[in-house]
């Protein structure tokens, strides 16, 4: 599911393919959505709405295998479109609606010419043959992401670009869809993804496991990660919770399913009811993995989480997941919620008062490079996940809170996810709701909070 960015924004890039002969209309979709921290990632001219991977790991290899069949729907008439896709890849077949298409890899994109043109507004299905040792992606800022190696297996976190390294997709934020596992391991690993597991079964030797996440979720919560697991499902607070853990792990996370209930209890009264059908957590040993992501209904992460670090994956359920960013540099619209939630969580459980988790913040003196930059747009890929995002995002939303009292807010916050619940929203959307329901005019407040760099006065 696809919300089209602004045409303001789109950026024109050089297309370094053959034109089409001069008697078909040339219609290609364009190589990227416009997204300005990463001009490529994502493609124009159509909408996928369901991923059918079905995939097969040796980790002794190190060898993937995979089919990706897309259901999607094209926004304009179609000569060629995109997918994203890393070039450590090998693309053997492209079939469009059942036919071969002729398609050129370059760089991390894949453009595929259908045998004839798609008319606009059609549903087709696209289906990629691929094969290839993947390798993960480095950041911007240097952090590993996307298909990363393991003892035991794979780490898999895809955020912000690290989908590509695994699987061809439409993978910017704004192309939710719906997506089906269908993962193939050596018996003694286990593949653990997204959403409910429907069926495992082994023969010789080797386990094939079924995962559905009904839900539409944008590519970068996707994970299929593999290793030596121990997987448990069980109901916690109503809801399928199902979490692998790394043996390594295993005597802290004991009560891991468990700790799910009491703060998702919680949320779900602040911010309303929980958005997906299950979740659960994937614990897992990851060499030079600094960080934990926020996998939809199963965030990743590289130890068994503390009460801080569960509540910010349980937070970004709400605020990420279901309510995603329309592009990247309103990624506060992640980071600083989930870090305002834990400090939340911190006060509800007579950990650190709310209050005090925001002077410790604000006590960063005015010359400290932590102020210069403003939320709103950290400036680049490179800054996406710097403290200030996080921590001055959470500050702002302590000090609205402030300005518009308890009863708006919390409403602001229900009314945010129930609007967007499923899709996207920007930064000047939230500002907008803000003063719709508070009545207020607040321009001041956002500006200096978000905005402006500087630290700003109380
Ligand atoms: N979104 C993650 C979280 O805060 C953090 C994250 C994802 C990250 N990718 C990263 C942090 C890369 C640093 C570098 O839950
Ligand atoms: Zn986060």
């Amino acid at each position: 599911m696809k919300r089209l960015l602004a045409l303001t924004t789109a950026i024109a890039i050089a297309l370094p393919f053959t034109p089409a002969a001069a008697d078909s209309p040339d219609s290609p979709g364009s190589q990227g959505a416009g997204d300005p921290y990463f001009p490529l990632q994502g493609n124009g001219g159509y909408d996928a709405r369901h991923y059918d991977l079905t995939l097969d790991y040796d980790p002794g290899t190190r060898v993937l295998k995979g089919t990706a069949t897309i259901s999607a729907r094209s926004t304009q008439a179609l000569s060629r479109f995109n997918l994203d896709l890393s070039k450590t890849l090998t693309v053997a077949s492209v079939t469009v609606d059942g036919t071969a298409a002729r398609f050129t890899h370059e760089g991390d994109e894949l453009a595929v010419s259908p045998a004839s043109a798609i008319a606009a507004g059609k549903p087709f299905t696209v289906a990629v043959a691929y094969a290839g040792k993947p390798t993960h992606i480095v950041d911007p800022d240097g952090s590993k992401e996307g298909w990363i190696r393991t003892p035991d297996g794979v780490f898999n976190a895809n955020e912000p670009e690290g989908a590509k390294s695994w699987y061809p997709g439409n993978h910017h934020l704004t192309d939710k869809a719906g997506y089906r596992f269908t993962v193939t391991v050596p018996s003694d690993r286990v593949a653990v993804a997204n959403g409910s597991l429907v069926s495992q079964n082994t023969a010789m030797g080797r386990t094939t496991y079924v995962w559905v996440a009904k839900e539409p979720m944008a590519s970068y919560l996707t994970t299929v990660s593999i290793g030596d697991f121990t997987l448990t499902d069980t109901t916690v607070g109503g809801l399928r919770t199902i979490v692998a853990v790394d043996p390594e792990h295993a005597a802290a996370a004991k009560n891991l399913a468990q700790r799910h209930g009491p703060v998702l209890a919680y949320f779900s009264g602040l911010f309303g009811p929980y958005p997906f059908s299950t979740t659960g957590a994937i614990v897992d040993n990851a060499p030079g993995v600094g960080y934990a992501l926020e996998s939809q209904t199963r965030p990743i992460y590289p130890k068994v989480p503390d009460e801080v670090l569960l509540s910010h994956e349980l937070a970004h359920q709400w605020f990420g997941d279901a309510v995603t960013p329309e592009r990247w540099k309103d990624i506060w619209l992640n980071e600083g919620f989930a870090t305002y939630a834990e400090w939340m969580w911190a006060d509800k459980r007579g950990a650190t008062p709310l209050s005090t988790a925001f002077s410790r913040a604000y006590a960063r003196t005015a010359d400290d490079r932590f102020w210069q930059i403003p939320p709103a747009d950290p400036g680049n890929a490179k800054q996406l996940f710097k403290d200030a995002v996080y921590v001055r995002g959470a500050m702002t939303l302590h000090v609205l809170r402030k300005e518009v009292g308890d009863k708006a807010f919390f409403t602001i916050l229900r009314t945010w996810v129930a609007d967007h619940k499923y899709g996207n929203a920007s930064t000047a959307d939230f500002v907008a709701l803000s003063k719709k329901i508070s009545g207020k005019p607040l321009d001041a407040l956002f500006d200096a909070w978000l905005v402006k760099p500087g630290k700003p006065a109380l």
